[in-house]
């Protein structure tokens, strides 16, 4: 089944929301809790991106007493049902933080571990990008990474390229620094080439423009597990509004359930941008209008 909202969302969106969260509903059982929480999701405000960091791996394997790198391979199926499951949401894109540009400071032995791992995942998965008509891109400096591993990559974004579904982005040697010195020497190459250097203005619009996420919505959501109160260079510009819910759970140990839940509290989340609330007692049409003079007679906390 393809679920498709990315490019429809804004034209027919609430009945293609509907439809997408029927779609979830019907891939589960009714008997099945997942099932149960899916069900209570408000399908209108759903996240149109999320973005994950996938952390705890290393704390999942000491604790079985497991070399690291089994903490990393148990990692792999929760990769899959997210994937697969927020493809079944509808959502525009996924985000997930795969390899920062810190991480070259692993042992060899963990690093090497890890490409293999990608290249097993995006051989095994490439059937059910298809099937979910999703399309995978990879994010970061990716000329840094081996050739088998860079070569990998390339086959499955050129064989994924023409679906339409959710947008799977995979942050690898990424760090949300490197990503807005990329974006700032594109724009200033492009500026020279073009010969209007002088006139070059930075705004807003065009740092991302020449993001690697270029083109798509800003993460509404940014699950981190394990419990770290850290952002670790991931998605600086673009998480400048995104709701965090940070979990106790172990990468490894991640569910789709929990997700749901994240969604859920997501849901309940009160969105203000920078603003206030507008239908909230402290929002703007319960408030007085107070005039000049009063305002200078107000006593300052
Ligand atoms: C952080 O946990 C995790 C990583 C650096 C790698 C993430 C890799 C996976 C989830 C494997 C599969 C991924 C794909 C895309 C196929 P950590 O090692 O820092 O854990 P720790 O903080 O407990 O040591």
């Amino acid at each position: 089944m393809v679920f498709q909202t990315k490019r429809l969302r804004s034209e027919t969106s609430c009945i293609i929301e509907l439809y997408v969260m029927k779609e979830l509903l019907q891939a589960l059982s009714p008997d099945e809790c997942d099932w149960r929480i899916a069900s209570q999701l408000d399908p209108k405000r759903i996240p149109a991106h999320i973005a994950i960091i996938m952390d705890g791996n290393g704390r999942w394997a000491r604790q079985r007493n497991y070399p690291r790198i089994m903490g990393h391979k148990a990692g792999v199926d929760p990769v899959r049902v997210v994937v697969e499951t927020c493809a079944q949401l509808g959502l525009e894109a996924l985000t997930l933080y795969a390899f920062s540009v810190e991480n070259w400071k692993r042992p060899r032995h963990e690093i090497e571990g890890l490409w293999r791992l990608l290249r097993f995942y995006l051989r095994r998965e490439l059937p059910n990008l298809m099937r979910n008509d999703i399309q995978l891109i990879a994010i970061g400096r990716l000329e840094s990474l081996p050739d088998a591993v860079q070569q990998e990559l390339q086959s499955v974004m050129d064989k994924t390229s023409r679906n339409r579904g959710m947008r799977l982005n995979l942050a690898i040697n990424y760090g949300g620094r490197t990503e807005l010195v990329d974006a700032i020497n594109a724009m200033l190459d492009n500026a020279r080439l073009e010969g209007n250097l002088d006139a070059l203005e930075i705004t807003e619009e065009s740092i991302s423009a020449h993001l690697y996420t270029a083109g798509l919505k800003d993460p509404d959501l940014l699950i981190r597990t394990s419990g770290e109160m850290r952002i670790s260079n991931f998605l600086l510009w673009q998480i400048a509004y995104a709701e965090l819910y940070v979990t106790e759970t172990l990468w490894p140990d991640f569910t789709r359930r929990e997700l749901l839940e994240a969604i859920a509290e997501y849901q309940s989340r009160d969105r203000r941008f920078g603003g206030v609330s507008l239908g909230s007692p402290s929002g703007i049409e319960s408030q007085p209008l107070i005039v000049e003079e009063e305002l200078l007679e107000l006593p300052l906390a």
